[in-house]
C-alpha cells in the first residue's frame, strides 16, 4: 500500500510573515485529510519558524536542498544534520532547477540522498526530461540514467525510505501539464527501473508527479496506477489551492 504524498515546493518564495500566515490558513483546511501525507518544502530561512507552526499537526516539514557533507568549509551551504536539528522529515534533491541552473550532477544528487538517509531524513529525488530530450526521443535514456545515477548510493535496505518525483522539465511552471497518460507512461517506466534496482521493494517506492499540478488536474493524475502523489510549485503558494490539491479525492466528484 503506497500512501499518497502531496508536497508543496515553495521554491524561492515567502518571508517569515508570509510563511506563518500560509500555515495558519492551511492547517484548518487539511485537518480532515486522512490517509494522505502532506509535506511543505520551504526556504531554509523559514524552516525553523514553519517547523514550530506545524508542531502538533500531521504536516511534515521539508527542505528544498541540502549539501552532502556534515560540516566544513562550504560557504552558504546547509548540512543534513542542520536540517535534522530543525525537524525536517523530508528534503528535495536533484530538482531540475538545481540540475540546470546550478549544474548539479547525478553523482552529487546521489551523495545528497545518501547523506540525508544517514540522518533519517527522507529524500525526494527528482528526475525528468527536457522538451529537447522528449522531442529527440531520449526520454527513456535520460530517465533511466537519472534513476540509476541519483540512486546509486541508496542502500538496498533503505529503498522504502525514498520518494521519487517525476517532473518533466517542459511541464514545470509552464501551465502545460503532462496528460495523465503521458505521466503514467513515465511513472511505469520509473517503476520498472526501481524494481530492477531494488527488487520487490521497488514496488513500494512512491512516485510523485510534478509540473503544473493544480486543483483541477490533480484528480485525473492521481487516478493513474503508478502516480502516488504530487510535487506542486506555483499552486502550492496559495493555501486554499494547496488544500484543494490535498483533498484531491473530493475534486473527482465535482468534475
Ligand atoms: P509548478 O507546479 O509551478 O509547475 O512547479 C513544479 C515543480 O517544479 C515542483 O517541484
Amino acid at each position: 500500500m503506497r500512501h499518497p504524498i502531496l508536497a508543496a515546493n515553495w521554491k524561492m518564495h515567502k518571508t517569515v510573515g508570509e510563511a506563518t500566515a500560509f500555515v495558519a490558513r492551511l492547517l484548518p483546511r487539511v485537518e480532515e485529510a486522512r490517509g494522505v501525507e502532506i509535506v511543505l518544502a520551504v526556504p531554509f530561512t523559514v524552516l525553523e519558524r514553519v517547523g514550530r507552526s506545524l508542531e502538533g499537526s500531521a504536516v511534515h516539514l521539508a527542505a528544498q536542498n541540502v549539501h552532502p557533507e556534515e560540516q566544513g568549509a562550504f560557504t552558504g551551504e546547509i548540512s543534513p544534520g542542520m536540517l535534522a536539528d530543525l525537524g525536517c522529515r523530508y528534503a528535495i534533491v536533484g530538482h531540475s532547477e538545481r540540475r540546470v541552473l546550478f549544474a548539479e550532477t547525478d553523482d552529487f544528487v546521489a551523495r545528497k540522498a545518501a547523506a540525508l538517509l544517514e540522518r533519517d531524513i527522507l529524500p525526494i529525488v527528482c528526475v525528468g526530461e527536457s522538451l529537447e530530450d522528449r522531442e529527440a526521443k531520449r526520454t527513456w535514456d535520460v530517465l533511466g540514467a537519472q534513476i540509476q545515477g541519483s540512486l546509486a548510493r541508496v542502500p538496498d535496505e533503505l529503498a522504502g525510505e525514498i520518494v521519487i518525483a517525476y517532473e518533466p522539465v517542459w511541464a514545470i511552471g509552464t501551465g502545460r501539464t503532462a496528460t495523465p497518460e503521458i505521466a503514467q507512461e513515465a511513472h511505469a517506466f520509473i517503476r520498472d527501473r526501481l524494481a530492477n534496482r531494488f527488487g520487490a521493494a521497488g514496488a513500494q517506492i512512491r512516485i510523485q508527479y510534478g509540473g503544473s499540478v493544480n486543483p483541477e488536474n490533480v484528480y485525473a493524475l492521481m487516478q493513474q496506477p503508478d502516480i502516488d502523489g504530487a510535487l506542486v510549485g506555483g499552486a502550492s503558494l496559495d493555501p486554499e489551492a494547496f488544500a484543494r490539491i490535498v483533498a484531491f479525492e473530493s475534486q473527482g466528484s465535482v468534475q
